[in-house]
């Protein structure tokens, strides 16, 4: 069998992106991608906005869209056609039921696993796009056998994507490595075969990976949960340099120039966000805990756990700083999506530290780029579950000038690259004083702030003054720890 056509089941983040490249690269082949959302494929068949805000994918999908790219809501009909089937639904976290809070709920990924069980004929190869817990292809087996048609039969494949928010065209072009798992037996590896033949069309075969459908499966949810582990381990340390003096990115620096380490994923934030990190390590932890491996689940819930400290540590700084208080201060919250160059809200650490001022009694002046005003809202009322606050206490604003005028503190959650380039004079000229930044991305630049008059604080750094401030109390401390110096009334 040779693959010709191809249905994906999600038109979300992973399955819009994946397949418009796939479509891109393999004109040879007819992929339809199909979701229960019926907005959501209009607007993917839209000219003007698609639903996903990711740089280069409008182009690709023009170019492919009507050729050999087709969003859809006819899944009974992409699913008969097609000879290869991507699961590329959402997995989000349980929240109800045995493993509320951790575990994934698999229900969408067993709707659609239950559509091609009622609807395929034939040969099919059923691939699990979605992260899924170890021995998830094994459930949608179950389904599909149970369920089976007397003429048809399935090979399931694990190949998980790697793909990241704000790069995913690029990520996909370029991928470091495409995994894919599959059955040992002669009729798995067939299929590991076809699925291969397909990335191969770009991606050098030195870069398909072939392994068991469980090592891929767990590999995934591995992946994510060591690239997390390196933020909150830098993050961790950018306590310590606060608390001492160290500069959190020269340390970054030096341990990165290692190249055992290496220099990515180092950079201290306000924490991590987005809809994957968080959710494969509770999943991943929910998994140990199964397993009767309770100090495994114990090691990787740091990670989490770390991830909320610097979050909750981050929004106390700015109300510490703030003489204590921000009860009716106005607040402007610069960048609200997860990460730069999405408009992704998912697991946003802008929604943790809006949510701690909101409940503080701040009003918050709010501007992203990308996100959508309703978003901002839905994130809000749901995080601060009283309405009432978001309506009377938050305004979405449409720039960042309006956003930070006449307030007395601007907080920088997302590094988006125009947050770089304002005028930060007229801001300072617009704002009340004392103006405050609080650079929750380091990317500003803190000296030129502080000589237009900002009082300034980041992550990993404490600021000149302070740093002065602080050795100067050390000193006095140790001098006056030393009865000789303490006796000569040096204090
Ligand atoms: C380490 C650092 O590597 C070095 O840069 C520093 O200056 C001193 O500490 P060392 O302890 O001599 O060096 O050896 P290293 O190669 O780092 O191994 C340390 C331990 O980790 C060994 O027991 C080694 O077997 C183990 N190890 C290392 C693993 O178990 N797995 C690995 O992948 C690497
Ligand atoms: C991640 C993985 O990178 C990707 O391989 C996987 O397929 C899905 O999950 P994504 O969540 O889209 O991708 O974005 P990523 O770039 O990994 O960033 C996640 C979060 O970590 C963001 O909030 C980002 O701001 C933060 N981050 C990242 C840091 O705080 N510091 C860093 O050094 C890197
Ligand atoms: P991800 O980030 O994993 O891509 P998204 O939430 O962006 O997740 O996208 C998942 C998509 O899958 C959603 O658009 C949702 O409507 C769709 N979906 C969920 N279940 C089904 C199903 N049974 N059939 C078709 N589409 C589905």
């Amino acid at each position: 069998m040779v693959i010709q056509k191809i249905c994906c089941i999600g038109a979300g983040y992973v399955g819009g992106p994946t397949c418009s490249v796939m479509a891109l690269k393999c004109p040879d082949i007819e992929i339809t991608v199909v979701d229960l959302s019926k907005d959501r494929i209009a607007q993917w068949n839209s000219n003007e906005k698609l639903p996903i805000f990711e740089p280069g994918l409008m182009e690709i999908v023009q170019q492919c869209r009507g050729r050999n790219l087709f969003f859809s809501t006819d899944i009974v009909s992409a699913i008969r056609k097609a000879d290869l089937i991507f699961i590329s639904v959402n997995t989000p976290t349980k929240t109800f039921g045995m493993g509320k809070g951790r575990a994934a709920d698999l229900k969408y990924v067993e709707g659609a696993a239950r559509m091609i069980a009622e609807n395929a004929e034939g040969n099919k190869i059923v691939v699990e796009k979605s992260t899924v817990p170890v021995r998830a292809a094994e459930s949608i087996m179950n389904i599909l056998k149970a369920n089976n048609k007397p003429n048809s039969s399935y090979q399931i494949l694990s190949n998980p994507e790697f793909l990241a928010e704000g790069t995913a065209v690029q990520d996909l072009l370029h991928a470091d490595r495409v995994l894919i798992g599959g059955e040992e037996t002669a009729e798995g590896q067939e299929a590991v075969r076809q699925l291969s033949w397909v990335y191969e069309h770009w991606i050098p075969s030195s870069k398909v990976v072939t392994m068991n459908t469980w090592s891929s499966e767990l590999s995934k949810l591995a992946a994510n949960a060591f690239l997390a582990q390196r933020i909150s381990s830098i993050n961790s340390l950018s306590a310590v340099c606060e608390a001492t003096g160290a500069d959190v990115s020269e340390v970054a620096r030096a341990v990165g120039l290692d190249t055992r380490i290496g220099p990515k994923f180092l950079q201290a934030s306000v924490g991590f966000g987005g809809s994957c990190f968080q959710k494969d390590i509770l999943n991943l932890v929910y998994i140990c805990e199964c397993l009767n491996l309770p100090h495994v689940a114990a090691y990787w819930q740091q990670v989490i756990d770390m991830n909320e400290y610097q979050k909750s540590r981050f929004a106390e700084k700015v109300v510490s700083s703030l003489f204590n208080t921000v009860t009716d201060k106005r607040i402007a919250v610069l960048g609200f999506a997860f990460k730069k160059n999405t408009g992704d809200t998912r697991e946003s650490p802008a929604i943790y530290v809006s949510t701690h001022l909101l409940a503080e009694g701040a009003h918050l002046h709010i501007y992203d780029p990308k996100v959508e005003p309703h978003q901002i809202v839905d994130d809000l009322n749901s995080s601060t579950m009283d309405p009432d606050i978001v309506n009377r206490n938050v305004v979405i604003h449409s720039d960042a000038y309006s956003a930070t005028k006449n307030t007395h503190a601007l907080i920088v959650c997302t590094e988006w690259d125009e947050f770089v380039t304002l005028d930060y004079e007229k801001i300072y000229a617009d704002m009340m004083k004392p103006a405050y930044i609080f650079d929750g991305r380091k990317i500003l630049d803190h000296d030129f702030l502080q000589n237009l008059g900002f009082h300034v604080q980041t992550i990993g750094k404490k600021m000149h003054r302070d740093v002065a401030r602080a050795w100067g109390c050390f000193f006095l401390l140790v001098l006056g720890s030393i009865p000789a110096v303490s006796n000569m009334g040096v204090i």
